[in-house]
């Protein structure tokens, strides 16, 4: 009869490749950014004739392949090519020139970074880099505390690249004029993905990820529409592990769209980004939100004075409007009497 046949067997998994569902990994293909690719290596290609290429300030909402992309690219030119280093920094976790000094270290396999001084670093680097090209990536780029170690790049690296990916335009307006005008870079958009598109990529990683016939259709359509509406595909892969482990909880074989429902309520303590990675007092305003979600900023604002911050209201007002970017918080506008004001409230979908 079959009445047992959804029944996951003893130490069956549903999910039989877990790395393709993590944000980290590195898919084999990366379909629909095909024109941003060929854009981004036309920009490097002038380094294979010793000389410089554009500079380029990547931008556009989180969760659309822009880290991926870019990734992609350095790999190819690592296969190609010994003459090109290919350099890719997170300026979130690497933030400030030494820390990025010391990664770049770390990245050409120079060991002896212990006791040297930030000049140190930048010889050491130069010495290396300037027998050859350079391809920068400084990721997270809104994330640095400070920009000299851009501004030595440009003035010591004979040939390179530089892009930077941030998710803020602002940050190109906000930049200093000494690094603006040396620089030069051209603006380039990541668009958001259509509903198809949203479809095929996770489409593709399901495939990857899961045993075959172990979604039913449904379901798996609801998760992209779901990635859709959110418009970052890292929530669709979230989905697709949630919905499987609350489908193993239950000891189905099939995932459901109620296994999907559960799933979706759970995003709502989904962050896009891995709270670890919040500085100090990011964490703590973002604390405060999570415990005050509705109030206004003034408001917040003095609660956190109260519990010991000590940074100006205009640094508060910058750290929420990146919580925001990083998809921890929203904000929204208010008019009333007293005029203007904005709202903060804890991340939820609308859902
Ligand atoms: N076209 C695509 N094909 C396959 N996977 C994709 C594609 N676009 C994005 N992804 C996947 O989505 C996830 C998020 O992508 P990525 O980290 O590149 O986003 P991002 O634009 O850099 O976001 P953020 O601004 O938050 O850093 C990754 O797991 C990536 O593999
Ligand atoms: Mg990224």
């Amino acid at each position: 009869m079959g009445l047992f046949e959804d029944v996951l067997k003893p130490n069956q998994n549903l999910i039989k490749n877990e790395a393709a569902l993590e944000k980290d990994y590195i898919p084999k293909e990366l379909p629909y950014r095909q024109n941003e690719q060929h854009y981004l290596a036309d920009c490097i290609k002038p380094l294979f004739q010793k000389r410089s290429g554009r500079n380029l300030f990547i931008h556009g909402g989180p969760g659309i392949g822009k880290t991926t992309a870019c990734q992609f690219i350095l790999r190819e030119l690592e296969e190609e090519t010994d003459d090109i280093a290919a350099i890719y920094v997170n300026c979130w976790k690497h933030n400030t020139t030494y820390k990025v000094l010391l990664e770049i270290c770390n990245i050409l396999g120079y060991k002896f970074t212990q006791n040297k001084k930030t000049f140190d670093l930048y010889d050491i680097i130069s010495r290396i880099l300037n027998k050859k090209a350079a391809a920068f990536i400084f990721d997270e780029i809104d994330q640095v505390e400070d920009q000299d170690f851009l501004y030595y790049v440009l003035e010591d690296i004979h040939n390179k690249t530089i892009f930077m990916i941030g998710n803020r335009r602002s940050f190109l307006v906000d930049m200093e004029d000494r690094l603006k005008s040396r620089m030069i870079p051209e603006v380039f958009e990541f668009r958001a993905y259509k509903l198809n598109e949203v479809l095929g990529i996770i489409k593709l990683r399901k495939d990857y990820a899961f045993h075959s016939n172990t979604w039913e259709q449904d379901a798996f359509d609801m998760i992209a529409q779901k990635t859709y509406e959110i418009k970052d595909i890292r929530s669709g892969l979230f989905l697709m592990k949630e919905a499987a482990r609350e489908a193993e909880k239950k000891i189905k074989n099939k995932i459901t769209k109620e296994h999907v429902q559960e799933a979706i309520n759970k995003l709502e303590n989904f962050t896009i980004k891995n709270t670890e990675e919040l500085k100090a007092d990011s964490k703590i305003i973002f604390e405060i939100v999570k415990k005050n979600s509705g109030k206004k900023i003034g408001d917040l604002f003095k609660i956190y004075q109260k519990e010991g911050g000590n940074a100006s209201y205009k640094t508060f007002q910058r750290k929420i409007s990146e919580l925001e970017d990083g998809k921890f918080i929203k904000t929204k506008k208010q008019t009333g009497a007293g005029g203007n004001t904005t709202i903060v409230e804890k991340k939820i979908t609308d859902f």
